[in-house]
Order: structure tokens, then C-alpha cells, then sequence
């Protein structure tokens, strides 16, 4: 199985009055696993309902493999699905649910294919199971499972693994991209968990508003963010009170490089908790506020003035750090967005 290239062009939906696209533009490399993120209501499931056939866009163009699909019902479509909410039928057994769509082939062939998927997902002994004695995590294997088992040309994934807890999140969302590599199928995969979409895609989509604000790697949505949304939307950011100076902005004394020219003198620098260091010194203008344990790296939040900073530190250096520490706060001068 070989990906297909998928582009959306224009794509158009309103429902009375809310454009749930807005003049979407995306367009999918053959075997790309591309993240669709942003806010409740920004129109991502709208955006796979489209893709897949199962709402019908205003204006605009679907195009699979260079064909233009915008006409054809779902079923030609050649698409597998996985949804937020378990959808197996709850009377059959995991592989039942599975050879439920390929019927076609002859019963011996089907029955064959989906076992292979059932492995191929991980679950192969819980084939005789029936999905409510499967875990939430096992019941979304099986989607999986199903929705590959037709040999789709694209995979559509919207919040697979929203109603599953955090560790079996982790764990099946690297497994998803495992199995997607090893298929090649082109896949759109919405989520609205920043860190999911960060660590799975090849490029993530951010969306807002009907329209995609960016599509790039990962890292460069990170890294170098178009717009201001996009900065805030991923990742945590300070908003510090800055001064532009040429082509830099100076926030706490340091002159940082900007992303984008500015418009103005005086602006609001989003600045990441990973770019503020903080030192204990007695003649620091900070304060220790709190401190917070996650883990490695933990989080601190300091005042300076009527300033609140919040910075990330490694957690061995917490000792030195107790709330009320005066400390000295430096920021590391990379690029940073304004709000
Ligand atoms: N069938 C419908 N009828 C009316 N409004 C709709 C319908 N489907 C979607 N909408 C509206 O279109 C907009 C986009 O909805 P959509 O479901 O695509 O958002 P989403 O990005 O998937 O959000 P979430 O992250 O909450 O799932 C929302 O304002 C929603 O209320
Ligand atoms: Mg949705």
C-alpha cells in the first residue's frame, strides 16, 4: 500500500451563519501523516467530513490522487475512519468487527486479513473478544484495526484517543504512527492536544477559524511561528512588556531578535518559559513565587516588579530555589513572536 497525495482547495462550509471553513487550502504528500490542530470549533472534524464524503462543502475542490472527488459519495471514496467515540458494533467480536467490511473478498480471505491487522495493532489474542470486554484502549486498536483492514488510500483519525487516559494516549499515538509508517496510507489526524500533534506528525496544520493559519514541521511551528495565533495557540509563551530597538525588541534587558517586523514601539513579546533562566542572586530584582514539580524539568514562576515570569528549570536546581529566593532573570536571546 502506497499513499496518495490529498489536496483541499477552497473548500467552503457555513452552517447558517458560521463558516466552519473558510477558504481551507491543504494540501498532503503521498504517505505524509499531517496533524490538524487548533480550537473547539475551528471546523477540523468539518475539514475530515468533507475529505471523507460525509458533508458536502459549499464551494470548493476535494482532490485524491490527483482526481478530483468532490462529487463522489463516501463509500467511493476508499477512506478509513477512526472517531473520538468507540464506534464498534458492540454484538461482534473484535475480529468480526473487523472482517465486517471486506465481505467481499470471500469469508477465508477476510477472516485472514483481519486477524493480520489485529497483530498488526497489537491485539491478536483478543480476537474472540467482544468490545465491552476490551479496554477503551483496546476497543480503539480495533477501529484501527478495521478502518486499515480495507486498505484505504487515505486514514482519517479525528480525536482517536481523546477518551483514553494519558499513558495509554502516549502509548497508542506512537503506535498509530508506527503502523502508519509501516503502511505508508496518507493520513490527516485531528487532535486539539498541541503535544500529540507536535509528536507525531510529519507537519502540523494549525487551523483557526475555518482557514489553516500554518502547515509546517513540527519544530518550525515551534520554532519559528507565522503568526502571533500560532505562537500563543502552541506552546506556552510569557506576555512581557517590550520595547522595539532596529530589528530587536528589548524585554528585561535583553535585546531579542524578532520573528516578524513590528508595527509598533511598545509591544507584548511571547517570550517561552524555556527561553528565561533563573539564577539565585542577592542583588537579583526577582523573586521566587512558586515552584511546581513535573517531572525532569520542573516549572517556577518569579516576579520581577509587577511582572509575572514563568520559566523551566531542571528539577535538581529546585533546592536552590524556594519560593521568596531573590534571583536574577535572563532571557536566552532567541526569536520571539509579539502578541
Ligand atoms: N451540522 C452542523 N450544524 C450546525 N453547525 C455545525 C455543524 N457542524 C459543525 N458546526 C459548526 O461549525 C463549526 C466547526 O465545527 P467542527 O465540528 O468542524 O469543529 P472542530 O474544530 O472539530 O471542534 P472540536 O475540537 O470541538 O471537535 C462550529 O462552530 C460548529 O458549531
Ligand atoms: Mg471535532
Amino acid at each position: 500500500m502506497t499513499g496518495v497525495a490529498v489536496q483541499l482547495k477552497g473548500l467552503r462550509r457555513t452552517f447558517g451563519a458560521v463558516h466552519a471553513l473558510d477558504n481551507l487550502d491543504l494540501s498532503i504528500e503521498p504517505g505524509e501523516f499531517i496533524a490538524l490542530l487548533g480550537p473547539s470549533g475551528c471546523g477540523k472534524t468539518t475539514a475530515l467530513r468533507v475529505l471523507a464524503g460525509l458533508e458536502d462543502a459549499d464551494s470548493g475542490q476535494v482532490l485524491v490522487g490527483g482526481k478530483d472527488v468532490t462529487a463522489l459519495p463516501a463509500n467511493r471514496r476508499d477512506m478509513g475512519m477512526v472517531f473520538q467515540a468507540y464506534s464498534l458494533f458492540p454484538h461482534l467480536t473484535a475480529l468480526a468487527n473487523v472482517s465486517f467490511g471486506l465481505s467481499l473478498r470471500g469469508r477465508g480471505k477476510s477472516l485472514a486479513r483481519a486477524k493480520d491487522m489485529l497483530e498488526l495493532v497489537g491485539i491478536g489474542a483478543f480476537a474472540d473478544r467482544y468490545p465491552h470486554q476490551l479496554s477503551g484502549g483496546q476497543q480503539q486498536r480495533v477501529a484501527l484495526a478495521r478502518a486499515l483492514a480495507i486498505e484505504p488510500s487515505v486514514l482519517l483519525l479525528d480525536e482517536p484517543l481523546s477518551a483514553l487516559d494519558a499513558k495509554v494516549r502516549v502509548q497508542l499515538r506512537d503506535e498509530i504512527r508506527r503502523i502508519q509508517t509501516e503502511v505508508g496510507t496518507t493520513t490527516l489526524f485531528v487532535t486539539h492536544d498541541q503535544e500529540e500533534a507536535l509528536a507525531v506528525a510529519d507537519r502540523v496544520g494549525v487551523m483557526r477559524a475555518g482557514k489553516l493559519e500554518q502547515l509546517a514541521a513540527p519544530a518550525d511551528i515551534y520554532l519559528t511561528p507565522a503568526t502571533p495565533f500560532v505562537a500563543e495557540f502552541v506552546g506556552l509563551s510569557n506576555r512581557l512588556p517590550g520595547t522595539v530597538v532596529g530589528n530587536k525588541v528589548e524585554v528585561l534587558g535583553t535585546r531579542l531578535p524578532l520573528l516578524s517586523p513590528a508595527s509598533s514601539v511598545s509591544v507584548t513579546a511571547l517570550v517561552r518559559p524555556e527561553s528565561v533562566s533563573v539564577s539565585p542572586d542577592e542583588s537579583g530584582e526577582g523573586r521566587v513565587l512558586t515552584t511546581s514539580f513535573l517531572g525532569p524539568i520542573s516549572k517556577i514562576t518569579v516576579t520581577v516588579g509587577d511582572l509575572l515570569v514563568v520559566a523551566q528549570v531542571a528539577t535538581d536546581r529546585l533546592a536552590t530555589l524556594a519560593p521568596g529566593t531573590p534571583v536574577r532573570v535572563t532571557l536566552a536571546p532567541n526569536p520571539v513572536a509579539l502578541a
